[in-house]
């Protein structure tokens, strides 16, 4: 099956939603490391109680931001992947990273791209007073979150809504759809022209 790396910073509750997916052997895709730029992000937990490998890439310990990139990539590249799935990490991938990995790069994010790009997609959302937001899962390129779209999920505002709970209402619906693209991706291929993405015919 599709060997895949989590890149996350955070709680992991799409990392735990794969985690589920991949004990099924039909799903196609199996996460066999975990990388994280936080020692203390709670994905990290899940992932070894699971039994997955996990390697922290602190920005702290490098001289600048190439050298982390750089191994960042490198720590990534032991897990021999063929997809990386970025789920809630909270940096943006730079140059060193996207010559080594670009094209097998995957993001989740809070919201409907190209609106309410960036860490507060949530919150930026909210305060614009649209009525209908959600996520979007797609190809990371070199801006913050304008890589091609492979697919989206709406979901509607609510009067009494604040961040917090908007949040947990869209990422009940995020997991599910990183979950169902992550394994078709993994079982189908990708095929990119330009800007448009399908699932299928990609190898
Ligand atoms: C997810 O909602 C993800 O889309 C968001 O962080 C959350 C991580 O949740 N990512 C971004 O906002 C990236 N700009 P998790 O740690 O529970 O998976």
């Amino acid at each position: 099956s599709t060997r895949v790396v989590v890149l996350l910073s955070g709680t992991g509750s799409n990392l735990a939603a794969l985690l589920a997916a991949h004990a099924d052997p039909a799903y196609g895709a199996r996460v066999v490391g975990v990388v994280s730029d936080k020692p203390d992000a709670g994905g990290l937990v899940l992932a070894r109680e699971a039994g997955v490998a996990t390697v922290v890439v602190r920005p702290g310990d490098f001289d600048d931001r190439a050298a982390w990139d750089a191994a960042l990539a490198e720590a990534v590249g032991v897990f021999r992947p063929s997809l990386v799935v970025s789920a809630g990490f909270m940096r943006l991938l730079g140059a060193p990273f996207l010559a080594r990995w670009g094209g097998r790069v995957i993001n989740t994010h809070p919201a409907l791209l190209p609106s309410f790009p960036g860490a507060h997609g949530v919150r930026d959302a909210l305060a614009h007073g649209v009525k209908v937001t959600g996520c979007t899962v797609h190809l990371i390129d070199a801006g913050v979150d304008t890589g091609p779209i492979i697919a989206q999920r709406a979901v509607e505002v609510r009067d009494d809504d604040d961040e917090a709970r908007l949040h947990e209402r869209i990422k009940t619906v995020e997991r599910e759809l990183l979950v169902d693209v992550v394994g078709r991706v993994a079982r189908e291929g990708l095929s990119v022209d330009g800007r448009r993405v399908r699932i299928g015919s990609g190898g």
